[in-house]
């Protein structure tokens, strides 16, 4: 298959395992040079099987929760232009609001919100003055939806579905273009990390995250508004759009409360 971005540069945060891992793979096999980034070294290992490919990959270890994080990112880049910025790093957690760790709580926000947001700032501003480039989010089609037993998650994929249109908007008539990735529940290692293996949601058979990721790395090729992998996550996306909250609400309780697995 032809390479499209051979020299090209980007940068995917999240990039150590699932779906942002697939989305490093898909900018690699195209030809794009990487810096990649996650919170833990293994972060390190996936630069090595990415080389194989061939393009340059650098990794950083890096807590994108924190302002210090995010300018060390920005720190790695060095001054080249970044082509492309995939933000994809983020994590839930599940459980009652109330029995939450507050601390972890926030970590939800200020990794899927404040450091996504700060990133794209900071990369945008670069992007805005070359006229051109491409950033994509990796929303989900849990921000229709109030996600009882995971009400901060979905409260910050909300904020990053609406977050990614407006921004779009703002920057339509400059060559840059902002896609929302959303994806429906998908195989990686996302529930085990929020807690929430003993949910229905948890338990369920899920997407790809191969087929996710090359959705929304196409979609942000083509610089389109939003990739919905999927025909099951584009019905219940758009079925959300009419329902009300109330009902989604209580739909998101029966798969994510905790122990639901074995009701
Ligand atoms: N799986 C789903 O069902 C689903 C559905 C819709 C949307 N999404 C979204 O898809 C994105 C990727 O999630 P995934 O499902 O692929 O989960 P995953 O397998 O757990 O991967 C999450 C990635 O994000 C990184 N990350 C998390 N917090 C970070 C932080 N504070 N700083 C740096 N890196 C951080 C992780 O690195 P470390 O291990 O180093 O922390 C890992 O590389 C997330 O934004 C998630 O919200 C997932």
């Amino acid at each position: 298959m032809e390479r499209r971005n051979v020299g090209r540069f980007a940068i995917v945060t999240g990039a150590s395992a699932g779906i942002g891992f697939e989305l490093a793979k898909c900018c690699v096999e195209d030809g794009f040079n990487l810096l990649i980034a996650a919170d833990q070294p293994k972060i390190h290992e996936v630069a090595e099987e990415l080389r194989q490919s061939g393009v340059d990959v650098e990794a950083l270890e890096t807590d994108l929760a924190t302002i210090e994080g995010v300018d060390a990112l920005c720190d790695a880049v060095g001054g080249r232009q970044v082509d492309a910025l995939l933000a994809n790093a983020g994590h839930g957690l599940g459980g009652a609001f109330l029995d939450q760790d507050f601390d972890e709580a926030r970590h939800v926000l200020d990794t899927n919100v404040t450091g996504t947001i700060y990133l794209a700032h900071r990369i945008g501003r670069d992007m805005r003055e070359r006229g051109e480039g491409r950033i994509l989010f990796t929303g989900s089609i849990a921000g229709f939806t109030p996600g009882t037993f995971n009400a901060v998650y979905n409260g910050t994929k909300a904020f990053i579905d609406s977050f990614s249109f407006a921004l779009r908007n703002e920057l339509k008539d400059t060559g840059i273009t902002v896609t929302c990735l959303m994806p429906g529940a998908t195989e990686t290692e996302f529930f085990e990390r929020a807690n929430m293996e003993d949910t229905k949601i948890g338990q369920s058979k899920k997407d790809d995250p191969a087929d996710v990721a090359k959705v929304g790395f196409e979609a942000m090729l083509e610089g389109e508004g939003d990739g919905v992998s999927g025909w099951k996550n584009k019905i219940m996306s758009t079925v959300a759009n009419v329902t009300p909250a109330e009902v989604l609400a209580e739909r998101h309780r029966k798969e994510a409360e905790p122990g639901s697995a074995n009701k």
